[in-house]
Formats: C-alpha cells, structure tokens, sequence
C-alpha cells in the first residue's frame, strides 16, 4: 500500500473536508479538478476503479480543436502534441465513391488524434504532480443535503464508510454513476434514441495506410478506420445489438473492414476487440442546488461524431468558471446559468451526432426510399461546398461561447 492511501482521513471519524467534491476520474473530473487546481480552488476526487484500470479502459480518440486548447491552457499537453496526429481533415465514402471534408479550408481549425487512455495518464499524472488528491477504489454511495449550503458525499474506502464535506458535488461519474440517480426526477425531462446497431471495434498493431479518417456507409454496414499512431490502427464495424463477439474471427474482421472500406489494409495482430450499443441519451438539467452533472452523467451521444470526451471537456469548462466565480467574488450567477449553458451546447452536439449517425450507418433496404434519401444527402455533399462546411464547423468543434 502508498503512504498517501494509508493516511489517517483530515478531520477524523472518517469525515474529510474539501470545497469541490468530485465524483469520478473520467476526463470530466480530471479535467475539472485542473480547472479549480489552477485557480487555487481545492477538490478531491472519488474513484471506484483502480488508476490502472480508468487508465486502460479504451474508449475515444479524437480531440477537437477547443478540447486541445483547454490541455494546452492546463499545462497537459506536451506529450499530447509530440505523440498526439494532427488532421486536416477527414474522408465520407458512399459505396466507395469517397469525398474529402477539408477542415483547415472551411474553418481554419483541424482536430488532433490521441486515445482517451493517453488523455486519462497524462491527467492524472498532472493531479498527482499538483497535490489533488485522488481517491482510487473509492466508491460514492450517496450524496447528502446538496439542496443546502453543505453537502457531503458518503462513500467506501479501503473497507471502511467515509464522509467528504463539500461546498459542491460535482457528479462527473459517468452514464451508470450516481450524480444522476440523485438529481430530483422531477428536475428534469428526459431524452433518448436506441439505435439498432452497434459498434464492434478493434485496435491492432498494423501502419494505418490511409492518411485521415475514413467514414464509410457500405450497402453491408459502416466502417470507420481511424489510428492511434503511425503503427496503430483503430477500426470499427456496424454489427447488429446483438451480435457476439465471438463470432467475429480476426480474419473475418479483416475481410469485412477491407469490402466496407474499399481500400487494402495492414492486416496486423489485433489486441483489443469489443462491441459498444449506440444510444443518444440526454436530460436538460444538469443541476439541483450545491449538486452539478457534467459529461456522460448527463449526456450520451453516439460515437459517430467523436463527441463525448469533448463534450465533457466543455461542461466543465462552464463548470469551473462557475466555481471559481462563487469564490472570487462571492456571485452564483454563472453557476446559476451552467445548466441552461451546458445543454444548448449539448442539443447542438446531439443534432450533428444524429446527423452523422443516420448518414453513415446502412438501416433501410437498398433501393427503398429511405435509403435513396441518404445517398441523395451523400450526393449533394459532393457537390455542395456548404454542406461540407456544415459538416467540418460541427465536426472540429463549435467555438466554447457560441454555444
Ligand atoms: P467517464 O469516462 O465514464 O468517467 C466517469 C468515471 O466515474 C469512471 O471512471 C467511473 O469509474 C467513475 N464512477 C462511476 N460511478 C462512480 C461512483 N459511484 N463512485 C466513484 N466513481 C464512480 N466517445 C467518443 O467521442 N468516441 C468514441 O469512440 C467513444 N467510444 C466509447 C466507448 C465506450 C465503451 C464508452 C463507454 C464510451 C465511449 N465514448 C466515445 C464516450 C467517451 O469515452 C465519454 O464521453 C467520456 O469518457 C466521458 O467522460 P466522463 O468523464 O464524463 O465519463
Ligand atoms: C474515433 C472514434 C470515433 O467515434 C470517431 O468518430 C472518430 C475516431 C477513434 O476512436 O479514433
């Protein structure tokens, strides 16, 4: 055991005392607790998972512009930008007939490609480094009297029931965690789409040969090659909700990705496999009292915008401002507008998540008139310099304040 975790509790009786409580060390706890670090505003964070376990678990991969931005002002981005791939833009085939959307054309900005495990490390290292005290195998149980001016979070650790006080819960735990569950039901309407498809994704050692992300609908189903580095690859499928991965050879992998994409590929050893359902999911509220959500607590979008890191980055960012306001100045206005902030940004990224979604993913018989539908948008895309702006101003990321 560290001599950080066998540490007596400040406060005694278990009862340890901070100003922001965060539950979670996804990007959006991290992230926050950075924000409020830099400001001189102390947090700790709860975790129920291990540090080696938040920082293997493989999920997003691309960063926008304003996500990048946010990394470089807290100081965490050097090995972001030395290992970090920078694109201009990104390729959407139709049946193999592809079209590029050019980023640095349309909107002056690009994205950068780095997997959510690397953003997770160098976080984490950089709460470590600041004195943030993170709490890892911790697990928040509930959170009490947030309707007052002193909430506290009760939770597990090492075998034993702890308290932390708190000026503010910040539910950054994700889709399952319990910032949600605790949000009064009747503070809030709720919103969702189950699509009928899945993800089956995969990460192989294998040297991308395609320069930038390709978007493929394909008459058997989407694909999408995106990389990790020059000798990363990360590939995904649309399979059925219930298909098994077991019956996903990795020579069948390879055969499927290479018919859906139209192009050849470096068939190397594939070391992580699994499938992710694809859900829109939101609540348009994100606060009740001394107690905020942000990131997937609040909000699912499906991957195939490359939103949800991003859109945590954002929420936080509202978040910390917030906070930092309260205890600068001694105002809750911004606090008072973060919900109202946070979802109009979220329904813009829900839309282009949608859009994306329906455009990419085969649903509708061949030759039925939903189908023609979506490839007369595919058509019209490649002639029509606006729509592919559309397209590029949404996918690199709206700026923070328009939104
Ligand atoms: P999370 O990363 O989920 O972090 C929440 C943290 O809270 C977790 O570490 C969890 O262990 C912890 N926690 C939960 N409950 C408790 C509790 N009671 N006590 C203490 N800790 C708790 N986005 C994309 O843009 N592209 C993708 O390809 C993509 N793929 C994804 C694949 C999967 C399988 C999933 C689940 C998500 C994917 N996403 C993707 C979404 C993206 O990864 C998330 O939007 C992002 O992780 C959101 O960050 P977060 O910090 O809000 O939540
Ligand atoms: C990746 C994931 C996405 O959902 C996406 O739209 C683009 C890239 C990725 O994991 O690299």
């Amino acid at each position: 055991m560290k001599d950080k975790e066998k540490k007596a509790p400040i406060g005694g009786l278990g009862a340890i005392k901070t100003k922001v409580g965060i539950i979670g060390a996804g990007p959006a706890g991290l992230t926050l607790a950075l924000m409020l670090q830099k400001q001189g505003i102390q947090s700790i964070i709860i975790e129920n998972r291990s540090r080696e376990y938040v920082e293997n678990r493989v999920r997003a991969g691309l960063l926008e512009h304003n996500t990048v931005e946010v990394f470089e002002e807290l100081g965490v981005a050097d090995r972001l930008h030395k290992e970090g791939l920078v694109h201009h833009g990104c390729y959407i085939a139709y049946n193999g007939v592809i079209q590029r959307i050019d980023f640095q054309k349309h909107t002056q900005r690009e994205v950068t490609i780095y997997g959510q495990q690397e953003v997770v490390k160098d976080l984490i290292q950089a709460c470590i480094d600041r004195n943030i005290e993170i709490l890892f195998e911790a697990e928040a149980t509930e959170i009490n009297d947030f309707m007052t001016g002193e909430p506290s979070i009760s939770f597990t650790h090492l075998g034993e029931n702890k308290v932390l006080n708190c000026d503010f819960v910040a539910g950054t735990d994700g889709f399952h965690g319990l910032g949600r569950k605790t949000l009064p039901k009747e503070t809030y309407n709720e919103f969702k789409i189950e699509y009928p498809f899945s993800w089956l994704g995969i990460l192989a050692h294998s040297k991308p040969n395609y320069d930038e992300l390709i978007y493929a609908y394909h008459n058997e189903g989407f694909a999408l090659a995106s990389m990790r580095s020059e000798k990363v690859c990360r590939l995904y499928l649309q399979v059925p909700n219930d298909e098994k991965i077991e019956n996903w050879t990795d020579e069948k992998i390879w055969a499927e990705l290479e018919n859906r994409l139209g192009i050849e590929l470096d068939k190397g050893d594939i070391f992580e496999k699994s499938i992710t359902p694809m859900r829109s999911f939101m609540i348009d509220n994100l606060q009740a009292g001394r107690l905020f959500l942000a990131g997937d607590a609040g909000h699912i979008v499906p991957p195939t915008g490359a939103k949800g890191l991003n859109l945590a980055v954002a929420d936080v960012r509202n978040l910390a401002k917030g906070v930092t306001e309260f205890y600068k100045n001694g105002s809750d206005e911004l606090l008072k507008s973060y919900s109202e902030k946070c979802v109009a940004r979220v329904w813009r990224v829900q839309d282009f998540s949608n859009f994306m979604t329906y455009f990419c993913h085969k649903q509708a018989e061949n030759g039925s008139f939903e189908q023609l539908l979506q490839k007369s948008k595919f058509d019209y895309l490649r002639i029509s310099e606006a729509y592919q702006k559309t397209i590029a101003e949404n996918y690199v990321g709206l700026p923070f304040d328009v939104f």
